[in-house]
């Protein structure tokens, strides 16, 4: 008899948790820092632009594509009767498998963070950059050594994800979402606030909502479009995963825009706590982007402001539950595919794939340490620069799998299972799909045409995704 599929036990509990996948580190570091080299509000409004017309689709589909099929990404084409297009799946979880082994890490250092800036904060204003690279086990002397303190903190990381897995779907990963997630919107809040009464913020909040087109270039397109997708967790397996445990009653196009839009407000909330808080304690010209950014110059405005050390802890506590819910959703994906597809047990198969996880991305810290790379750290610039294995990783994931799981899946929704099958699920919940003619055209045309766009820019030219 086949077992009973997990299911969502209310429509919150499946909008917490598919948007704690969509927030992450990609939109509370990653998205401000874009937001400044985009021009501030001319970005915001391409960004929303982009959302709305491919982000909006692209997520309905992948979240409609497992409610039809009711497994795991692999199996979903195997089961809709098209096993020849399971390659698109196995990008996914592949792509999954390998930015958990560096995401989960860096949520190790964020945890790391929490409790730097409650013990150490004076430690870190004194040397930002020298108290990152220390904790990555890179000295001043130039000395390098085992990073134990990343490690063990990482180790931690990953073991909270465990915990939450091992519990299940309803019972672990709901619950943890529906805490988790008005504990991220209240630490917000309470960060929007205090960036932007600091004195001098006004510039940056003006910045933020100046429409400079003069600094929009075709990168910045490419820019945003990366960087909504990997905010939105498009192309990566994640919400055909969670589509498949969303009951079949649902209103999906709704449950997708509430999403999308949770996801996007916490960029742009991120955007406006930290590009002002910026402006207002370094001045303009200091805002990056990047780990270096969330860990190290960022210091410097916890330093400057009234009551920096306790807005520290509370801004790398947000980190760490958006790191979470998103490592979380990355994991769950392959446990999915793992226990359906070898009949392996939810607990035993956690533990397997998160000891392994961790084992791998310990080389991605150990590279940041330069233990191998000794003398290719410091660029002078920013004094950072990336390692081949951190690069290799994220470009593998960010300029390639990703494109071309999001690019398989509109291929195969577009012109061989047919947008008709994605309006009929959709339909079956009894709500009308209002706008199936505007999908249908941008499922088979335009998201194919701008994701092919992007992959071949990012082979062909230096364009970052993320
Ligand atoms: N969306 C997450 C973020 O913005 O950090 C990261 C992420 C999660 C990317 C899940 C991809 C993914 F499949």
């Amino acid at each position: 008899m086949e077992k009973k599929r997990a299911q969502w036990s209310s429509k919150l509990g499946f909008i917490l948790a598919a948007a704690g996948s969509a927030v992450g580190l990609g939109n509370i570091w990653k998205f401000p820092g874009r937001a400044y080299e985009g021009g501030g509000g001319s970005f915001l409004l391409i960004y929303l632009f982009i959302v709305v017309l491919l982000g909006i689709p692209l997520m309905l589909t992948e979240l409609a594509l497992g409610r039809a099929s009711q497994t795991n990404i692999v199996n979903t084409f195997k089961k809709l009767g098209y096993k020849q297009h399971s390659w698109v799946g196995w990008i996914g979880v592949i792509g999954a498998f390998i930015i958990t082994c560096y995401y989960s890490h860096v949520g190790g250092w964020v945890l790391r963070y929490v409790f730097s800036y409650a013990f150490e904060a004076p430690a870190i204003y004194r040397d930002s950059l020298g108290y990152f690279y220390n904790m990555l086990g890179l000295h001043a002397d130039g000395t390098t050594s085992i990073p134990w303190t990343a490690l063990f903190f990482a180790a931690l990381f990953m073991l909270l994800n465990a915990v939450v897995i091992i519990r299940g779907v309803e019972g672990g990963i709901e619950k943890f979402n529906k805490f988790g997630m008005p504990a991220l919107f209240l630490l917000l809040i309470i960060l929007l606030i205090r960036s932007v009464t600091l004195p001098g913020a006004e510039a940056g909040v003006k910045y933020m909502l100046s429409l400079d087109l003069g600094k929009v270039t075709v990168n910045t397109f490419f820019s945003a479009l990366g960087q909504a997708f990997y905010s939105l967790s498009i192309g990566m397996a994640i919400l055909v995963t969670y589509g498949s445990y969303l009951s079949k009653s649902e209103d999906m196009i709704k449950n997708t825009a509430v999403v999308c839009g949770m996801d996007t407000l916490v960029a742009v909330l991120a955007g406006f706590i930290i590009v002002p808080a910026v402006f207002a304690t370094l001045g303009s010209g200091e805002v990056g982007k990047g780990g270096g950014f969330a860990f190290v110059s960022l210091a410097g405005v916890f330093a400057e402001m009234p009551g920096g050390r306790i807005f520290g802890v509370l801004f790398y506590l947000l980190l760490l539950f958006a790191a979470l819910t998103s490592s979380i959703s990355l994991i769950e994906s392959i446990v999915a595919f793992l226990t359906e597809e070898f009949g392996w047990t939810r607990k035993r198969t956690t533990i397997i794939l998160c000891l392994i996880l961790f084992l791998i991305g310990c080389l991605y810290t150990c590279s940041q340490a330069a233990i191998p790379l000794k003398g290719i750290w410091y660029d002078g610039v920013n004094g950072i620069t990336h390692p081949a294995l951190c690069d290799f990783m994220e470009y593998l994931t960010d300029r390639i799998m990703i494109p071309l799981c999001a690019l398989g899946c509109c291929i195969f929704v577009g012109w061989v299972w047919k947008p008709e099958s994605i309006i009929a699920e959709v339909e079956q919940s009894g709500f009308r799909f209002r706008l199936a003619k505007a999908y249908t055209v941008l499922i088979r045309f335009v998201a194919p045409a701008a994701i092919l766009a992007i992959l071949i820019l990012s082979i062909f030219s230096g364009v970052t995704l993320s």
